[in-house]
């Protein structure tokens, strides 16, 4: 008798990258939306790839190519040039500033560079703000810059292609919650992505990893390169469970209650759930509306509040909705709810972090020593779980 065959999944990560396709790229923001977020679905069929809800999908986008022709222009070179690129790999400079340069993060190397090929008084004063010192002064400086407005800024500068790449940072790998669950969606993975585009002295800029996944990657082609990054600290409670989830994903935060929600509904989970959603307007950003609606009805989700901040002349936010609902709020967090947070880092999470202690001190009669110390309990219990960003 002949042993079967051990399928063993393939570990893919940095250096060994699942190459997927898309076969669905379908725009969430709605006619009007200042916004441009968007809903994929990348095939996973034959990868052997699989993840849990809380998983994000890392992705290796390839810049712009009006910027690398810019680039290139800039630089006075054809990009047909070969060079050894970021990875060792012989390539056309073109490719190299394409695949594997991060060409709008100027690294201090190519500042330097600039600085000393082009003297002068705007070079001092570069030179200036990349003393270590002047860490803050420099990042203040960088914000809205990329190396096409140091280029430019320098023009006498000169650079060979070879040295011209070895002056780059590589390319970075994004990461996106993902939105859906294998047990819902099993040839699948999708991702809610908000499209980074901005101006900023006077240049209209590109998130390069959330362009590329709305103009560069073309349906049904097999090119984005991609990983699951585990999200550890982000699971759900078993199904037989009866623990509460309260779930506060505003905007693109959304993603992994989605996926969370898919899965519930999966494995028929016991416990109460409870979202909280936001984004700007009723009408034009409520990103997968008819879905709650179908799981209020079939009972995976007992509870939906949403908050449209520019729906009204003053603002409101999902904190206003969690402080509106401190009774209740309280009584699931005593049940012993998991709180989840997603979304983003610099100003969301740090409201919502401070609803949650005024819940805790209005609903649950405590001071504010008390309030910090059953967040506190919160976390070392693992009930109060972030993914910000
Ligand atoms: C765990 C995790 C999960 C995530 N999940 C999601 C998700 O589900 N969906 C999602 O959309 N994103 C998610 N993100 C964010 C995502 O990884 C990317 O950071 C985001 O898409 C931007 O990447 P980009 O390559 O398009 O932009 P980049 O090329 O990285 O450009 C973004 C940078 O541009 C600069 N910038 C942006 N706006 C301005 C401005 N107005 N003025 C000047 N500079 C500006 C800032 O320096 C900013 O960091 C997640 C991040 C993490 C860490
Ligand atoms: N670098 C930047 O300048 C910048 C700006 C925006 C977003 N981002 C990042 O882009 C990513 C995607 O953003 P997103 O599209 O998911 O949505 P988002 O910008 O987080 O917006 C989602 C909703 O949250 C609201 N909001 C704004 N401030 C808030 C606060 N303090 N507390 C609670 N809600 C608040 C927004 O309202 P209003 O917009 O009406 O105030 C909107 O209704 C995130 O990583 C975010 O950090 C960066």
């Amino acid at each position: 008798m002949t042993t079967p065959a051990v399928h063993t999944p393939p570990a893919f990560n940095r250096k060994n990258l699942c190459i997927a396709g898309i076969n669905l790229s379908r725009k969430l923001s709605g006619e009007g939306s200042p916004k441009d977020t968007r809903h994929f679905e990348i095939d996973l069929r034959g990868s052997g790839m699989t993840f849990e809800p809380g998983d994000s999908l890392a992705v290796l986008p390839t810049n712009c190519p009006e910027l690398v022709s810019e680039v290139l222009a800039v630089l006075g070179h054809t990009g047909d040039e070969a060079v050894t690129d970021l990875d060792g790999r012989t390539v056309r400079l073109r490719e190299a500033l394409t695949s594997s340069c991060a060409i709008t993060i100027p690294d201090k190397k190519l500042l330097n560079a600039l600085c000393d090929k082009s003297p002068g008084v705007e070079a001092d004063a570069l030179r200036a703000l990349l003393d270590p010192a002047q860490k803050e002064a420099l990042n203040a400086h960088l914000y809205g810059r990329e190396v096409i407005d140091f280029l430019l800024q320098f023009p006498s500068a000169k650079f060979e292609p070879q040295e011209f790449v070895s002056l780059n940072k590589k390319v970075q790998i994004r990461l996106y919650s993902i939105s859906s669950s294998l047990r819902a969606n099993p040839d699948s993975v999708h991702l809610t992505v908000a499209t980074v585009r901005y101006t900023s002295h006077g240049r209209a800029r590109k998130g390069v990893a959330s362009t590329f996944l709305s103009e560069r990657v073309t349906l049904d082609a097999t090119d984005i390169p991609t990983f699951i990054n585990p999200g550890k600290g982000f699971r759900l409670p078993a199904p037989e469970e009866t623990t509460p989830i309260i779930m506060c994903g505003p905007g693109t935060g959304i993603a992994p209650f989605r996926a969370f929600l898919q899965e519930r509904k999966a494995t028929g989970a016991k416990g109460k759930s409870w979202l909280f959603f936001g984004e700007i307007s009723a009408k034009t950003d409520f990103f997968y509306e008819e879905e709650w609606s179908a799981h209020l009805v079939d009972g995976t989700l007992t509870r939906l509040d949403t908050a449209f901040s520019r729906d009204q002349t003053e603002k409101i936010y999902v904190q206003h909705r969690i402080e509106q609902a401190a009774a209740e709020f309280w009584e699931w967090l005593e049940e012993g709810a998991i709180f989840y947070v997603c979304g983003d880092a610099s100003r969301m999470a740090t409201d919502v972090d401070k609803a949650l202690h005024k819940v805790i001190e209005t609903a649950g009669g405590k001071s504010p020593e008390e309030a910090t110390a059953y967040v506190e309990q919160m976390k070392t219990d693992k009930r109060y779980r972030r993914d910000v960003y």
